[in-house]
């Protein structure tokens, strides 16, 4: 069973070239000068001329029906995983969820009975640690030595549900340090923005703009400084801040990186896009389909373009979606009269890899950039790399082959996401994904889908191949 690729531009991390790509069964056979392709009976033949080709994107942050706020994040790791092949990702590593109270066995468990069986692409977990104590600690252990989970989520927001105190962070860093796990950060002073909060709510402030006014970039900022300082303690634990939106989080990123220190961020297309003014301050209770944690950024302070510099600067070495879709019907809408209790999140699993591209379009990033922020990074970072993120003789054939010359409009209208809005409504994309190929399957051709649930593959990830 061979599959060529022929005629396109061959984009990896380190540049771009004119090759034909031979697929045999699920992996990469090789890659050819065009001059040097052979001829190889019977093979199906998909025609990328004028197209680029490029690994299949990794998005190593997304919430499939994530318990929130009273409710289950709208899609599902069927519907979630369609709508990534869609756009170009072929391997998601989720988060599998320890609730405060709950044992870490039983949460990675119950994230294996949602998404076995159901997924279209491949996934890995990461677990989030609600509760650090003698028994989760060991239990860290257990799921890097035997069940390919090789970061754990720690939260610094979100008192009573999934919030760490200093303690607690500093002995799962020790543990990370020692079992050479990653710990993945969400920075934010949570014990200070529930204060905010509920000044904000006495005075009787409870549109959705009040959740970005009472999350100050200050406060990302502090959290980010201190868990930096924790993982120094720890011994230079291997620290990852997830979904960094504020230019002041980003300077301890990179202060810290410039002592040489393994600490990594990434940032999400809604921080690079979307402001606090234009979205979230949207009229009405229309702002509440942009509220997410951290909070998109005001447009009078040059977060975004700090963000789209630390992409280029690798102070930000990932981009991810952190997709956590909830419709605005009956979801969204809990939080009506009350913003602290609108669930928590932005869909977008479908987008990244055409916002992304927008950055290339726009001259602010490399083709070879693009392609390592969504795809080659992620994998070294989580422990999949060379089997995802780059295309190599042995590598699984996940491959995009990606129009340049096409355009195509983003909305809830054409996107697969189980969501009844769109964050980005509207948005104009140069750039198109083609053709999609998961481990030697053509997904998506010609705007159809092809694929089946239950194609995609649970991921035991090694450890991180990133770390300095
Ligand atoms: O608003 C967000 N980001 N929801 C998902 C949970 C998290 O903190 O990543
Ligand atoms: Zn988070
Ligand atoms: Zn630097
Ligand atoms: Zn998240």
């Amino acid at each position: 069973m061979y599959l060529l690729i022929k005629g396109g531009t061959v984009v990896s991390a380190s540049g771009a070239q004119p090759a034909d790509v031979l697929v045999e069964g699920e992996r990469i056979a090789g890659l050819f000068a065009p001059e040097h392709t052979p001829a190889v009976e019977g093979a199906q033949v998909i025609d990328a001329t004028a197209k680029y080709v490029i690994p299949g994107a990794v998005d190593v942050h997304t919430h499939m029906e994530l318990p929130f706020g009273g409710t289950f994040a709208s899609d599902t790791f069927e519907s979630g995983t369609r709508a990534a092949a869609f756009g170009g990702t072929t391997t998601i590593i989720d988060f599998a969820v320890q609730r405060t109270g709950e044992r870490v066995p039983d949460g990675l468990a119950a994230w294996h009975a949602k998404a076995d069986g159901n997924c279209h692409v491949d996934y890995g977990f990461h677990m989030i640690m609600g509760g650090v104590d003698d028994e989760s600690l060991k239990a860290m252990d257990s799921l890097v030595e035997s069940e390919g989970v090789t970061s754990f989520k720690l939260f610094m927001a979100y008192p009573g549900v999934f919030y760490s105190d200093d303690g607690q962070i500093l002995r799962a860093m020790q543990k990370a340090r020692e079992n050479g796990s990653v710990i993945m950060m969400h920075a934010e002073n949570g014990i200070a923005i529930d204060v905010l909060i509920g000044q904000a709510l006495s005075r009787g402030e409870t549109e959705p703009i009040h959740h970005g006014l009472t999350r100050p970039a200050e406060l990302e900022a502090e959290a980010t400084r201190r868990a930096i300082s924790l993982a120094e303690v720890a011994g230079d634990t291997p620290l990852y801040i997830v979904h960094l939106s504020a230019s002041q989080a980003l300077e301890a990123v990179a202060a810290a990186r410039d002592t040489g220190r393994n600490v990594f961020a990434e940032t999400c297309p809604q921080y690079l896009y979307l402001t606090l003014e234009d979205q979230l301050g949207a009229p009405g209770f229309e702002g509440a389909k942009w509220v997410c944690s951290t909070p998109l950024r005001s447009k009078a302070e040059p977060h975004r373009r700090d963000l789209w510099r630390g992409l280029r600067t690798n102070d930000l070495a990932v981009v991810s979606t952190d997709h956590c879709p909830f419709c605005f019907k009956e979801q969204k809408e809990l939080g009506l009269g009350d913003f602290s209790k609108i669930p928590n999140g932005i869909g977008g699993v479908e987008h990244r890899v055409d916002l992304l591209y927008q950055g290339v379009v726009d001259g602010k990033l490399s083709l070879a950039r693009w392609v390592e922020t969504i795809a080659t990074t992620p994998a070294r970072m989580f422990g999949l790399y060379p089997r995802k993120g780059v295309l190599a003789p042995g590598s699984d054939a996940d491959i995009v082959v990606y129009d340049p010359n096409a355009r195509t409009t983003i909305g809830v209208a054409t996107h697969h996401m189980n969501m009844d809005h769109s964050a980005y409504e509207g948005y104009q994309i140069a750039g198109k994904v083609d053709t999609v190929v998961s481990r030697g399957t053509v997904l998506v051709s010609g705007g159809e889908f092809h694929g089946r649930k239950g194609h995609g593959r649970y991921l035991r990830r090694g450890l991180s191949t990133y770390l300095l």
